[in-house]
């Protein structure tokens, strides 16, 4: 295809034709028609039908103080997780299916799921953890964390899972800011075949906080050493609970289910809460409609258990509806290129969903490593976490997906808790940069700096207009009391096309004044990726008396000499943008920094463009790249 053809000077168009999902997969898809046959918000009643109720609800919402969904309602996110279907006949079908760093699996039946969370509930209710304590679990991609989660969810208490990568002082901050007194760590964890060690942290940040911190910990690296008296170890804390059963708590549907941190790409990190009830609608029906999940099929999600995409849609989605899903400890690039691909064939992976970041990664080292391995068991990719450009869109439709699986973009965030901007992949035709329209029963709109609507196809911040189950307690702001009156700014910028579709253009915050006319970075780098030989690139502007852009680009494996590229760079967007957005600077770089959760920093590379110095790298996985970025001194023409 060709390269990035279809902005002009800013401007999305729908040159872009769409393309179809392949019949074989429409003709099973899970949902097949756009049409909602009801009113907002009682709309919302579909998504609530995906779950099994206590109580059953009295209003879709009621917005007299705040947005209460289904409220009336009662439910338990285990039970419906795993109780339900052991009870439909499912007890012997996979739920867990663990591949661990070393090599070795794991495998849970629901069943086995159902025992092990019901002991560790049992074992955290003798322990004295009542219904609503926070709960915090400081863990690697084991499979004690999702049974953490489910034990949790089970009697009622608040679980808050802190990503293993985060230092001692982050994990002491979230301990103060929740109050919690309970703590799961392992012991350590594997990176590319390093032991790390978890439990001195962990230790670390339990003596930063003034509340007593009760401490169980999971031996994953097997070696000798003692876990110390402040310690129980996780074996022996269930260890006379085999075979106890606890009665599921009936939980209010707007009783909070866990706490999580946003990702902090830009800014402060911030505490998001999610109800039980709306959280889980959301998340159940948009694992059906979107990702088109079936009980029974397998699926993998690629992200950390740590971050949002990990809770929705590796744990609470997949469970809910009854599927396998696949939890991979180690990265996926380690010890061979083509793991993430062995990973699928191995467990004949139906339904795979992974970040643009990733794919551009398997892409850079070519396609033969994907190409080698027996994929047909696909029949849907999905992507999250940062726009996918046309070429990244592309490489995915035909190496992974062999041309044969719907691909769905889908757009959300932590504060949403599941999908609210994606195709329906059985009825919208897909189109490569676009994310599709808003799901049914989401209300989006795209305003400019005064608050008012821009046209079609200008750009401007994405606004949700209308509330939606998922949403994180205290998500957005109302001007009065009517629903209508709410509105959440998302920090995004967007387009919107002819066809309805939204596109994404980058964070706000990342914006480039240019010549007067205001870019987003999405719009510069997708021309840039388009030239041959590119794997990843990110724009920022410096001010240097005007706002100048600067490129830092990532090639391919094998790509020709860099001053070739250059050119093509600089012409790619003097053409598919104009010729005032080009690059008066394109550096090279073998990698681009990164967070954790493996979104590019550009407020870092503005840092290290201006010469002020990065101060503070623990966001990012890749800290080492911002020394080797700020000592290159060929940045020349
Ligand atoms: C931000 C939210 C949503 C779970 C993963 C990250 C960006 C997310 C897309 C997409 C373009 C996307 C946005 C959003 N983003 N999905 N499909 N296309 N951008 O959750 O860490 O809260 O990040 O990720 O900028 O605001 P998060």
């Amino acid at each position: 295809m060709t390269d990035g053809m279809s902005f002009r000077g800013g401007v999305r168009d729908t040159e872009n034709a769409l393309v179809d999902p392949p019949a074989a997969f429409v003709e099973q898809a899970n949902v097949t028609a756009r049409g909602v046959d009801r009113e907002w918000p009682e709309c919302w009643a579909r998504a609530a039908d995906y779950l099994d109720w206590m109580t059953p609800y009295e209003r879709v919402l009621d917005a007299t103080d705040g947005y209460d969904w289904f409220a009336g309602g009662e439910l338990n996110a285990s039970y419906n997780c795993i109780d339900r279907h052991v009870e439909a006949g499912r007890k012997s079908q996979t739920a867990l299916r663990w591949e661990g760093r070393l090599g070795e699996t794991r495998t849970y039946t629901y069943h086995d799921l159902s025992r092990e969370v019901n002991a560790l509930a049992a074992a955290l209710r003798d322990r004295g953890v009542e219904a609503d304590d926070v709960v915090t679990l400081y863990m690697p991609m084991v499979p004690e964390l999702p049974i953490a989660m489910l034990a949790c969810a089970r009697i009622g208490a608040v679980h808050s899972v802190v990503f293993a990568g985060y230092s001692a002082d982050a994990l002491a901050t979230r301990l103060a800011d929740t109050g919690s007194a309970v703590l799961f760590a392992c012991d350590g964890y594997y990176r590319r075949g390093t032991a790390y060690d978890l439990k001195r942290k962990a230790d670390n940040a339990c003596l930063d906080v003034p509340q007593s911190v009760d401490r169980i910990v999971v031996d994953r690296l097997d070696d000798d050493r003692p876990h110390g008296d402040n310690y129980t170890d996780y074996a022996a804390f269930v260890a006379d609970y085999w075979g106890e059963t606890v009665a599921p708590v009936a939980r209010a549907a707007n009783d909070p289910l866990f706490e999580i941190q946003t990702s902090g790409t830009t800014g402060e990190p911030t505490l998001i809460r999610h109800t039980t009830g709306g959280y889980l609608a959301q998340v159940a029906w948009t694992t059906h409609a979107v990702l088109d999940l079936e009980p029974g099929d397998t699926y993998w999600c690629t992200a950390d258990i740590g971050w949002i995409t990990g809770h929705s849609y590796t744990v609470y989605g997949p469970l809910a509806l009854g599927a396998t899903t696949v939890l991979y400890e180690g990265t996926s690039d380690y010890p061979e290129r083509d793991h993430l691909w062995e990973v699928i064939e191995r467990n004949g992976v139906e339904v795979f969903y992974t970040a643009p970041t990733v794919i551009r990664a398997f892409a850079k080292w070519g396609s033969d490593h994907v190409d080698r391995h027996d994929l047909s068991s696909l029949r849907l990719l999905g992507t999250v976490g940062e726009p996918t450009d046309e070429a990244t869109w592309e490489w995915y439709y035909e190496h992974v997906g062999r041309e044969s699986c719907a691909v769905v973009d889908t757009w959300w965030q932590t504060e949403t808790g599941g999908v609210l901007l994606s195709t329906l992949p059985g009825v919208d035709g897909m189109r490569p940069e676009a994310v599709g329209p808003p799901l049914p029963g989401v209300s989006v709109d795209i305003v400019d700096a005064r608050g008012n609507s821009v046209d079609t196809g200008d750009s401007g911040s994405l606004v949700l207009t209308r509330p939606f189950p998922g949403m994180g307690v205290d998500v957005g702001e109302s001007t009065g009391n009517a629903p209508e009156a709410w509105r959440y700014r998302t920090g995004d910028a967007a387009t919107v096309d002819a066809d309805g579709y939204v596109h994404l253009l980058g964070r706000e915050d990342d914006a480039l004044d240019l010549d007067g006319r205001r870019l987003w970075t999405h719009e510069i780098e997708a021309a840039i990726v388009g030239v041959e030989g590119v794997a990843e690139a990110a724009v920022v502007g410096v001010d240097a008396g005007g706002v100048t852009p600067y490129a830092y680009v990532s090639l391919q494996r094998g790509t020709g000499p860099a001053s070739a590229i250059r050119e093509r760079v600089r012409d790619a967007v003097a053409r598919d943008v104009g010729a005032f957005a080009t690059p008066a600077t394109v550096v090279f770089t073998p990698d681009l920094p990164k967070t954790r959760s493996g979104k590019v920093m550009r407020r870092h590379l503005r840092q290290i463009a201006t010469g002020e110095g990065v101060s503070d790298t623990s966001v990012l996985r890749n800290p080492e790249i911002v020394g080797e970025l700020e000592s290159v001194t060929d940045v020349s023409e």
